[in-house]
């Protein structure tokens, strides 16, 4: 069983740390490993690297507000949620709405739940087939009692990819708080958070190269939120904690590095991922899920690849048995979302998009990383074939 970083195709998963930004992270936990909110030369240390790399990724993401560390995406989007709810409701009068769409990531279903359990009112947006937002209904939805939106800009599973300016402006023109999950777009595109006109965005360093156990929320100037929990007031007291230097230090370098890599070639990604796609897509039993590059360029993640498995009969194959096939061949992929992978086989989001419980089931997704050459996806047609042979018979 191989287990080569070639193999490896789950980077909507997480991504191996670069190598960079784990030397910049142990030199940081060396030098820098003083509690930031401590008055001595130690602590000093710490809090100017702590600052520095905040300002460094204030400057990288074209943020003008607020940043706030997290513990990953999951707890960035709770703080967004949460934190921006109790700003906007006490409980008294009409119950607001909520609006999220039908394709969310678990953790943004959780405080949609969280929020429903304090009294809004939460309504999840239709999809398309290919797991795009329908806009029409969006629309509709906008209007009163609606004061918060939070929407996946690129969804993990199908790769779908919203059209994220024309729905911050519609939210800006209804006078509508926008969350975005921007853990999946981070790093696969270069952010302008000022530019897009949205009021909070999450993302995670875990998903660009940086190290897990980091996320971070954008928030537009002025912008208030309640804490989550209380402390130490660290982070504006937006967030209590002692904050992971090293962690940030390394989140910084991994988000410059990444829209570095972009600026040098932005189209790395497509051109490594639309031959692939078109040789898999010509092997039989195999069609796509989610929007179609060759159709819609822009509505797809640029590493992300989704399929359905059937069998020569046509019946939909178990996602997870192609996953562990092909892990015995020494490729790294993925059924659906590596969130879900415990729960049960039917993904919510297929489901979500209208495909039948089977169907549901049979979904793998392969999602490219920085590091790949074209010579080290040759062998993954022939894997897949062989997996889908081995699992029909
Ligand atoms: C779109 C999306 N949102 C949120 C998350 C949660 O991020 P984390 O695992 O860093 O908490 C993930 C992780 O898979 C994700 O893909």
């Amino acid at each position: 069983m191989a287990s080569t970083l070639q193999g490896y195709l789950d980077c909507s998963a997480t991504t191996p740390l670069a190598p960079e930004v784990a030397a910049e992270m142990a030199h940081v936990q060396a030098s820098a490993w003083g509690n930031p909110s401590s008055l001595h030369g130690y602590g000093v240390a710490a809090a100017e690297v702590l600052e520095r790399s905040r300002q460094r990724l204030a400057m990288a993401l074209g943020c003008s507000g607020r940043l706030c560390f997290s513990s990953g995406g999951t707890e960035s989007i709770h703080l967004a949620l949460l934190g921006a709810a109790a700003q906007l409701w006490s409980g008294n009068g009409q119950a607001p709405r909520l609006l999220i769409s039908a394709v969310e990531h678990p953790a943004t279903n959780a405080a949609a739940e969280r929020l429903a359990a304090l009294g809004w009112q939460v309504e999840r947006v239709p999809v398309t087939q290919e797991g795009l937002l329908d806009l029409e209904a969006f629309q509709q939805l906008l209007a009163p009692p609606t004061r918060l939106v939070s929407l996946i800009w690129g969804q993990s599973e199908v790769g779908a990819l919203l059209p994220l300016m024309e729905i911050a402006q519609r939210c800006r023109q209804a006078g509508v708080l926008l969350h975005v999950d921007a853990v999946q777009v981070a790093g696969q595109q270069a952010i302008s958070f000022d530019a897009l006109g949205v009021d909070l965005m999450s993302l995670a360093a875990h998903k660009l190269r940086g190290p897990r156990g980091i996320g971070l929320l954008l928030t537009r100037p002025g912008l208030e939120l309640q804490p989550l929990f209380g402390g130490g007031g660290q982070e504006g007291g937006w967030r209590a904690g002692t904050e992971a230097v090293a962690l940030i230090a390394g989140f910084a370098l991994a988000v410059e590095r990444r829209h570095r890599l972009l600026s040098e070639a932005p189209e790395a990604m497509v051109q490594l991922r639309d031959p692939l796609l078109q040789q898999l897509l010509d092997l039989p039993g195999l069609s796509l899920s989610g929007p179609d590059p060759s159709q819609q360029p822009s509505a797809r993640l640029p590493h992300h690849i989704s399929l359905l498995v059937r069998s020569d009969a046509g019946l939909p194959l178990s996602g997870r048995a192609v996953v562990r096939q092909l892990w015995s061949q020494g490729f790294a992929i993925s059924s659906g979302s590596a969130c879900s992978a415990h729960g049960d086989a039917r993904s919510p989001v297929l489901t979500a998009m209208g495909y039948d419980a089977a169907t549901a089931a049979s979904g793998i997704r392969i999602s490219l990383g920085d590091w790949h050459q074209p010579s080290d996806l040759h062998g993954l047609p022939e894997a897949l074939r062989r997996a889908r042979l081995e699992l029909s018979t």
